[in-house]
Order: C-alpha cells, then structure tokens, then sequence
C-alpha cells in the first residue's frame, strides 16, 4: 500500500493512541499461565499482540476477543494447564512474542517450535537461547540456536544467576517467565535499567518478584488472573509528539498514555530539544502511570542522545531522527547498536529513508549524527517493511516542502492499525490526499 501526503496547513485534534504493545502482550501471556479468567481492556490491536494471542491458542489457551471493543477474556490454563502445540508456532513479526513465549515454553514438560517471518528469523535469538539452556531446557535453532525457528523441549529448570550482556527488557522477561518454572530463585541483572512492565505486573499477579535497581529476583509462584486496563501506547504516542512540535500550526492532546519512567525518554529528549510538551492528569491504572499529553508548535535544536536513556526511547529513535532533520544544529545519537537488531536494521534504513527527503545524516556503528538543516522536501520513500519506519515517514511526509509517498504503508498495523485514519483526522486531509 501506498499512502500520499501533501503537508497540511494545521494538526489539531485528539488522539487516543493504541493499547500499549509491550503491556498487551504481557497482559495475555501472563493471565494465560495464571489461574482464573481475567478481561484484558483496550488490548493492543495491532498485527503483533494479535500473533501473541494466536501462539497462546495454539497452547490450548481459551481466548475470546471482542475486537470492537479491544477487549480480550483470557482463560488462565493455570502454571501446569498449557498443552503440547499441534503444530508449529507462529510468531509473525513480534520478537516480543518469540523471547517472552519462549521463556514460558522453556519451562513446559512438551516440545514446541517455534518460528517468525523473514524479518524475525533474522533477528538474535541466541540471548535467550544461552541462559535459557543454562538454566535446564533443551533448545536448538539455526545458526547453532542463534536463529529461529527453535524447537523447544522444556520442564525441569533450576534457577539461575545471570547478567544480561545486553539491555534487553524481552531477555529480562523471557528468563523472569521461565524463573517462575524453575526450582529455587532466579537472578537476573542488566546493564542499564529497561521497560519493567514485567515486573510490575507479575507483582500484581501475585509472583514472588522483587527488583532493587538493576537486579530482580523471581521464584516458582502461581499467578493469580487479574484483570488489566492497558495504557495508550506512548511509542505510538510519540509520532503525534514529533509531529506536532515540528509542524507550525499545531495542537495535538494525546490522551490515556503510558508514563512508566522506562519508557518517557522521549518526552525528556523532544523537551532538551525545546519542545512544547504538557503533561496533565496523571493517574495510576493497573500498576502503570497513566497522563494525558499535550504537544504544541516548537522550534528545535540538536542535542546529544547516548547511555542510560537509550533503552528508555529505543524505540522511538526513527521518529527523533526525523525530529533532529527539522531542528537547528547536530544531534549525534550513540550507544543504540541495539537498532540493528530490531524489526529491520532501523540505523541503516532510517539514515537511507530520510536521505531521501534530502536530510543529512551519517551512519554510525552504534548510531547516527544528524545535521539538522530544519527543512525537508516531500520524497517517494519505503518503509522496509518496518511499522516504525512507516509511521516516522509520515511524520517527514507531514513537515517537508512538496508531496511525499510511504511505499509500504501498511507495515504500520503491526504496532498501529489505526494511524492513517488517526493522520486524516488531525491533519483535516482527505481521503484523496491520503489515498
Ligand atoms: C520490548 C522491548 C524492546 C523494544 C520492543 C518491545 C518489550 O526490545 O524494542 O519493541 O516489550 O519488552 P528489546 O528487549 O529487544 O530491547
């Protein structure tokens, strides 16, 4: 699909950004192993969570979805009631489904396989595979159980003690998911502190989890089913964040967002950059901070982006990058080779993508440096086949000179299903103009 976009004259509007993506698919995976039924309220519609519940049916998971209302009742197998999958399971495009599914397999007393499209079977599996190994399963895949499809003979795990050699919040839940299997206590530590929707919500559950800084520890608990409202998405948030400071006539209030600290380094970034940024109402929803964000017309300058923050924006680094094009001086972005392991290498193709409306940006090993000239020129672009390319295109698309085209559209519903229409709404296009 491709989607054309001629600058509006003003974005204003409302926006209530999709369930949260790393929280839906925590929410179902965990009351899938918990005991009782629990109702899931605005899950996240996009492609991803969906292939998250496809993998816990195939489980023998009881799933009823209300799409209408984003709504999803969960049947909870309870921490011995998952059954061997027929056939091969599915992750689609979602590494989240893959490590955290594969943490819960690792401790399941059956064989599973499980595979991905061409974008997932090349992503690092080996970080997972290692310490789930080490703490008893039995797993192989390609590339010596570097790469998936991996088969998975599971049960009887022992704790482990493990330092994550990479900021990792799908590593972290994947071997926190196989501790709660495991005999005795599990360790695990990370580099730098990432997202702890994990830990937030098996506390709620009822698991014997505690985290002191970097350090969490789980043992062998049962879950309790608890019902879950989950947040506006604020990595989808993020997109409206960037385009509403860049365009010069705009006004954007995003509502119901997610504020966990671990995931806010966006607002504190778009702010260094002098970015209009409100934040109101805030509240707490099940276990998670929860505000309403208003993004205002900014002028923006460079600024330097590395260390600790990373984990806590590294999804929202193709959408700073378009931010950085249209602000006044460099913004250099180290410390992310994490980037290169993600749905595709979103360094490379970002710097390639953005090239094209005549941004200039170097490439880095760990990073980018933008020189930003504060204007771009409508461009035929692609986004690669990844969500968060396409929807920071259409950010560039929303601020350049001139008309632009988002080959590949569609990518979006893998996190956004609703973006385009979102897009219409506040920027008053037509149907025609977003064709
Ligand atoms: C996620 C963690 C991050 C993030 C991904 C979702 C999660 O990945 O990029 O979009 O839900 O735990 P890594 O754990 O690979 O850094």
């Amino acid at each position: 699909m491709e989607i054309a976009i001629a600058p509006p004259s003003r974005l204003e509007g409302e926006i209530t950004p999709p369930g949260d993506k790393s929280i839906s698919h925590r929410a179902a995976i965990f009351n899938a192993i918990a005991q009782g039924n629990a109702t899931i309220r605005s899950y996240s519609p996009g492609a991803d969570c969906s292939s998250t519940l496809r993998c816990l049916r195939s489980l023998g998971v009881g799933i009823t979805e209300d799409s209408q209302h984003a709504t999803v009742r969960v049947e909870g197998a309870g921490a011995a009631g998952l059954r061997e999958p027929a056939n091969v399971l599915n992750a689609g495009n979602s590494g989240t489904t893959m490590r955290l599914l594969a943490g819960v397999l690792a401790g399941q007393p059956f064989f599973s396989v499980i595979t991905g499209d061409s974008s997932l079977r090349g992503r690092p599996m080996g970080r997972i595979v290692k310490p789930l190994q080490q703490m008893g399963a039995q797993i192989s895949g390609r590339g010596q159980g570097s790469l998936a499809p991996l088969a998975i003979r599971g049960g009887n795990l022992h704790g482990i003690s493990y330092k994550l050699p990479v900021a990792s919040a799908q590593v972290k839940s994947a071997l926190l998911l196989a501790g709660l299997f495991a005999e005795g206590e599990s360790e695990i530590q990370e580099p730098v502190a990432t997202r702890d929707h994990t830990e937030r919500m098996l506390q709620a559950m009822g698991a014997q989890i505690a985290a002191h800084g970097v350090v969490v520890r789980v043992q062998r608990s049962t879950l309790r089913a608890t019902d879950v409202t989950i947040p506006g998405d604020i990595s989808a948030a993020a997109f409206w964040l960037v385009a509403g400071a860049l365009h010069p006539c705009a006004r954007i209030r995003l509502k119901h967002t997610g504020v966990n600290p671990t995931r806010t380094g966006v607002l504190d970034v778009l702010r260094q950059m002098g970015a209009r940024i409100t934040v109101e109402n805030s509240r707490y929803e099940g276990g998670e901070p929860v505000a309403d964000i208003t993004v205002e017309s900014s002028s923006l300058a460079g600024t330097e982006i590395g260390g600790d923050i990373i984990p806590r924006l590294i999804d929202e680094i193709p959408v700073i990058a378009v931010a950085a094009c249209m602000a006044k001086g460099t913004t250099v972005i180290k410390d992310a080779q994490e980037l290169r392991a993600k749905e595709s290498d979103r360094i490379r193709t970002t710097v390639q993508e953005l090239r094209c409306f005549g941004a200039v940006l170097e490439e880095r090993p760990d990073g980018m440096v933008i020189h930003g000239t504060g204007s771009l020129k409508g461009a035929r672009c692609s986004s690669r086949g990844d969500h968060r390319l396409a929807m920071s295109l259409a950010v560039a698309a929303l601020v350049a000179r001139g008309k632009s085209v988002v080959q590949g559209a569609q990518a979006a519903s893998i996190s956004y299903p609703t973006f385009w229409e979102d897009l219409r709404a506040v920027s008053g296009l037509s149907g025609e103009a977003v064709a």
